[in-house]
């Protein structure tokens, strides 16, 4: 499926829809360049599940875990940018994502890409101009 998202409050828009089907044990791959829109749509998903927290960037954490609506339910948001070996957060990962109480989101995924399990969610953003994106959607229905 393909979207064409022409602001950064339809991204988070987009992000919240996605957000709002999401039970939990979901894993959701972000592909795209620096400044496509991964954490904007990752903001979206998280209004959409109900976190009250403003999600901001893991790129010097590499993961931050946020608390949604539900008490048995968290967002787990991976960034990889820059990591060549992911060592023992590849570990921690694996934990993760096997974990029915966790929503996973995961920005620059290759370096753990034995990691996600098969038929994961994977979003594509292509910029299509300074405040348009295409959004490619293989996993999920919006
Ligand atoms: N349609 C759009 N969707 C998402 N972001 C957009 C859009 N148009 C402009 N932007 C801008 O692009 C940047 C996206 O940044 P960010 O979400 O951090 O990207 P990434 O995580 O992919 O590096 C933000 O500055 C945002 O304001
Ligand atoms: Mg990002």
């Amino acid at each position: 499926m393909e979207k064409e998202v022409t602001s950064e409050s339809a991204m988070r828009a987009l992000g919240q829809a996605i957000g709002k089907q999401l039970r939990g044990g979901e894993v959701i791959e972000l592909i795209g360049d620096v400044g496509a829109g991964k954490t904007t749509l990752t903001k979206g998903i998280a209004i959409g599940l109900g976190v009250d927290e403003d999600v901001q960037s893991p790129s010097f954490t590499i993961s931050r875990t946020y608390q949604t609506a539900r008490l048995d339910l968290l967002l787990a948001h991976y960034d990889f940018y820059r990591l060549h070996d992911p060592g023992i957060m590849a570990s921690e990962l694996d934990e993760v994502v096997n974990d029915k109480g966790v929503v996973t989101v995961v920005e620059w995924a290759e370096i753990v890409n034995d990691v996600l399990p098969d038929g994961h969610v994977r979003m594509i953003i292509i910029p299509t101009s300074e405040t348009a994106r295409r959004v490619v959607i293989e996993g999920i229905e919006v």
